[in-house]
């Protein structure tokens, strides 16, 4: 395995910018200071993302996070994370005129130190897009399959399997680019439209469910290293079986309270 290093300095956005067409970026969700501390430095990029209702909370799906519920888990990614580039998901209900779209990501930014903000939908959000960025809000745009968007579509709907979706989906693509977002993150698509939406844009495209040939990936913390185990995703690889590893460390802990093994004097105070 290559040894990929680590970013000692604050990741900006130009950086993030600068890597259009290089080496793919890496953005990973987190919600807490724990995860955090451990992904930060090492990927460019930390999403504290809705699924947090999912993965953390528990959820169906994503609709029931807040301003405030997204305030107080990046607050504490902020706590964990000084390096890597911190995204905060917009949630489903903030984005709706631009004024109140405005005023929510003023919150976000008066209220953590996230770097920018993440709003999903493509040309239908270009002018709140354009409004945000006017008044110094970074914004990440999000297309393709939107799973605030799941329950009105009913179902997490894979995107550009035909002619007039790939035309939609490159319309979104550029409509969010000129409207000033400095990246975006592209899911769920069939894998060479993806690559044709990342060629199609000037920003750095971050794939989720979108092949291999976009300009970074991105994926849910607990999908990626095995905690979430009731279904998996096709795009989901798991590189650790963290749910299996923390049963069994839970099972030797039982066990030695069980047979007083623990705590031994080592940890006691005598
Ligand atoms: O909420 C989230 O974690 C996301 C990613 C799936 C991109 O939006």
């Amino acid at each position: 395995m290559e040894n990929f290093t680590t970013h000692t300095k604050k990741v900006t956005i130009n950086y993030i910018k600068s890597q259009k067409n290089k080496s793919p970026l890496t953005m990973i969700t987190a919600y807490d200071a724990l995860f955090a501390k451990i992904f930060d430095a090492n990927v460019d990029m930390i999403l504290v993302g809705d699924s947090l209702e999912m993965s953390f909370g528990g959820k169906d799906d994503t609709l029931k996070a807040t301003v405030d519920s997204m305030i107080y888990h990046t607050k504490a990614v902020c706590n964990g994370a000084k390096t890597s580039l911190i995204i905060t998901d917009m949630p489903f209900g903030s984005v709706t005129t631009k004024e109140e779209t405005l005023k929510n990501a003023i919150k976000i930014y008066q209220e953590t130190n996230a770097d920018a903000v993440k709003i999903e939908g493509g040309s239908q959000r270009a002018e709140i897009i354009s409004h945000l960025c006017k008044n110094a809000i970074a914004v990440v745009g999000h297309i393709g399959l939107t799973p605030q968007s799941a329950r009105s579509e009913g179902g997490y709907i894979v995107k550009g399997k035909d002619e007039e979706n790939v035309k939609k989906l490159i319309e979104d693509a550029k409509a969010v680019e000129k409207a000033g977002a400095f990246c975006i993150v592209v899911e769920g698509v069939v894998s060479k439209v993806a690559t044709q939406i990342a060629r199609s844009v000037n920003v750095p495209v971050i794939g989720i469910g979108a092949g291999n040939e976009v300009d970074g990936q991105v994926l849910v913390w607990s999908d990626a290293f095995g905690f979430f185990d009731e279904f998996k995703p096709k795009f989901v690889k798991r590189f650790l079986h963290g749910k299996n590893l923390v049963e069994k460390a839970l099972l030797e802990y039982i066990n030695e309270v069980k047979t007083r093994e623990f705590p031994s004097k080592e940890n006691s105070y005598q």
